[in-house]
């Protein structure tokens, strides 16, 4: 497992075990703990970059971490702009990192 991840904190106590789930980063299977925000899981499997900008296609990762600049936006389950610092992980998640403002998926568009 990853050496990103915090087991014992010196407030909160150990780390809660949890429930492990596989999520999907670019088609990726990644395990990640049910309830932890993706951001957190994305990061303890050593993926730093999430989306790329619109107007000069520069990386980004998370930076404030409790979802005000938008860092982190990826597409999931086809879903753009989804601020995965806030976000909770749940079983099967498809993330993907998004380029510039992202798009919907033909499955999402309303008429
Ligand atoms: S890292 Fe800032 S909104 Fe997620």
């Amino acid at each position: 497992m990853s050496k990103v991840r915090v087991k014992q904190h010196p407030i909160l106590g150990p780390q809660e075990e949890g429930q492990w789930v596989t999520i999907y980063f670019n088609g990726k299977p990644i395990k990640a703990r049910k309830g932890e925000p993706i951001a957190a899981s994305l990061y303890a499997a050593g993926i730093r970059v999430f989306r790329y900008t619109k107007r000069f296609q520069e990386p980004r990762s998370l930076f404030c971490g409790i979802g005000r600049c938008t860092d982190c936006m990826m597409t999931v389950n086809d879903v753009p702009n989804v601020r995965t610092c806030i976000t909770p992980v749940e079983e099967g998640m498809r993330v993907e990192q998004q380029k510039g403002l992202g798009q919907w998926s033909e499955k999402n568009a309303t008429s």
